[in-house]
């Protein structure tokens, strides 16, 4: 593997915090040139309820400052939901959706630890994965599991897809 070009990873500040909108909007920018423009999925699908309170993660070039990959957390009651991973397609296979993943774990593991009310020693978070990447979420402890009684797969956003769950230990 080439070694990847310099970069920098950034938590998104929260809502109504200074610089989110500016940061979510290079998020955005990575998410229109894979979902819709190269994947094909419906801007009206691609933004969605859930922007305005996940916490956003951005991948960006240094020193230029090319946004050029993203990955999205939100947070429900029960669990927390990776969505929204995408690289830009000539930036793949740097290993930049790998540390896009992990810079997603370790938020929810801080934030897990953080709210103090947490009854177990993990915590679980589910991911929906489109079919040609499951393998891909496979490497970072994501298990395939049965969602309803169709069967496996399922359609989102007018694709198959497939949920995946990992549990992610808070001790290490
Ligand atoms: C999925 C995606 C984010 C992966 O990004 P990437 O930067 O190319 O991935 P990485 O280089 O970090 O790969 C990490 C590991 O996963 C492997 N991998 C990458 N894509 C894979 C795939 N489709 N299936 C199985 N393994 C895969 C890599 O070989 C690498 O393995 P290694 O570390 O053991 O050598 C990227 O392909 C993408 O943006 N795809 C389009 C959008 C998309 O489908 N998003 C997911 C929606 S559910």
């Amino acid at each position: 593997m080439a070694s990847p070009p310099p970069h920098e990873i950034i938590v998104v500040p929260a809502a109504g915090q200074p610089g989110r909108e500016e940061l979510r909007q290079q998020c955005y920018d990575v998410r229109i040139a894979v979902f819709i423009h190269e994947q094909g999925f419906s801007l009206d699908d691609e933004i969605d309820k859930w922007d305005d309170e996940a916490t956003h993660i951005l991948l960006r070039l240094v020193p230029s400052l090319q946004p050029i990959g993203t990955i999205r957390c939100v947070k429900t009651k029960d669990y927390y939901k990776l969505t929204r991973l995408a690289v830009l397609k000539e930036y793949r296979q740097f290993r930049f959706g790998r540390a896009l993943v992990q810079s997603l774990h370790d938020f929810v593991k801080s934030d897990a630890k953080a709210s103090g009310s947490r009854v177990s020693d993990t915590v679980k978070v589910i991911a929906h994965s489109q079919i040609p990447v499951k393998g891909f979420y496979g490497k970072f402890g994501y298990v395939a599991e049965v969602r309803n009684l169709q069967g496996e797969e399922f359609d989102e956003d007018g694709a198959p897809h497939q949920k995946m769950v990992a549990r992610l230990s808070l001790s290490e």
